[in-house]
């Protein structure tokens, strides 16, 4: 399989992965025939990329961090308790109960007990190009990488189990803000970026509430917008004054918005979302978190489609564990003209580099 951008589909290509909606229904079925009117609807949809089967590249094969039974069960229970929170009177009844926190903790404890299962180290969310971008899609991926991110640090499982938990629900005060607002195409005025802003008190109120949330959880909501250079918000907290949870879960929370399609912009590719962040390394990120991420997130999905330095072109075949950064390619042209093709190890020649990715 590989990914294509959806302007250069075929018509009858077969879709090589099923597209889910954001709460976790499936949208289209995997072995579908994708017809021009399909392809269209997907755009409308704000999809960019699907992953395609190719005789060339039958081989390849992308296993995702989460699968997809566990990832609709998440969504669809996200889903439901959003609702709940919409629901006249939802907020105060939730969070006074408790039934917020008594809720997350179960929904999280599905991502934990598969991750910590797997035993993996390493992050594949090739399903960054199989959903549409919402709330939902993004507490969990955002819960995904910090996950990962916290077992790579040794951190306990109770340890982890909170900062998972904050990381799911560090964006929870914006059910208190107007959606006009949080999805305005155009440039926010400053009052309104205020008004946003807000959602990083709103959300830490809301979790400290939580009887089964331990505080840590709160503080991933109060200051995950804090910039490890002292810019950000609410307090403008620097460097290691910023709360380790917080700042371990900003790049995963950044890169995962960058990633995913937004009112005001496009989807970016995974590996050019990681190349402006690391232009923002001290910054907005502490260097420390910066390496964990480049070393435990695969920013080249198995399917990739790549051009190299050295004039051969492929997709990418399967992540080097060692190196994410230098993973193995199926050449499937040199210089424009289709060759047999073959594995090539980006690891073993550090003289080649990866010039373009996507089609
Ligand atoms: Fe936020």
């Amino acid at each position: 399989m590989k990914i294509v951008e959806l302007t250069r589909i075929q018509p009858g290509a077969i879709l090589a992965k099923s597209i889910f909606t954001a709460n976790g229904r499936t949208l289209l079925k995997k072995g579908v025939s994708l017809s021009s009117s399909y392809v269209t609807r997907l755009e409308d949809m704000g999809f960019r990329y699907v992953y395609v089967e190719d005789a060339a590249t039958a081989d390849i094969q992308g296993e995702d961090s989460i699968p997809d039974e566990i990832r609709q069960e998440v969504l669809g229970r996200l889903e439901a308790t959003f609702q709940k929170l919409q629901a006249p009177d939802g907020i105060q009844t939730m969070v006074n109960s408790g039934d917020l926190g008594r809720e997350v903790l179960s929904i999280y404890r599905l991502l934990y007990n598969h991750l910590a299962g797997t035993g993996t180290m390493m992050v594949n969310l090739s399903a960054l190009y199989s959903s549409d971008a919402h709330t939902y899609t993004h507490c969990m991926n955002v819960a995904v990488m910090a996950t990962i991110l916290g077992l790579a640090h040794g951190y306990s499982k109770e340890l982890v189990e909170e900062l998972g938990v904050g990381a799911m629900m560090h964006d929870i005060g914006k059910i208190e803000i107007s959606p006009a607002i949080l999805n305005k195409p155009d440039k926010l005025t400053e009052l309104e970026y205020a008004e946003v802003k807000r959602h990083t008190r709103l959300g830490h109120d809301i979790l400290r509430k939580q009887p089964d949330l331990l505080p840590s959880c709160a503080i991933c909501a109060l200051y995950h917008h804090e910039w490890y250079d002292g810019s950000g918000y609410p307090e403008g907290l620097k460097g290691d004054g910023i709360p380790e949870f917080a700042r371990l879960m900003a790049v995963a929370d950044v890169y995962d918005a960058l990633t995913a399609n937004r009112p005001y912009r496009d989807a970016w590719l995974p590996s050019d979302a990681l190349e402006f962040m690391f232009t923002r390394t001290y910054k907005q990120f502490d260097p420390i978190f910066m390496r964990s991420f480049v070393k435990y997130v695969n920013v080249y999905p198995p399917g990739l489609t790549v051009r190299l330095s050295n004039k051969a072109s492929g997709v990418v075949a399967r992540p080097n564990e060692k190196n994410l950064m230098r993973p193995y390619i199926l050449v499937t042209e040199e210089d424009g003209q289709p060759v047999i093709p073959y594995e090539f190890d980006l690891a073993s020649n550090l003289n080649v580099t990866i010039l373009h990715c996507g089609g």
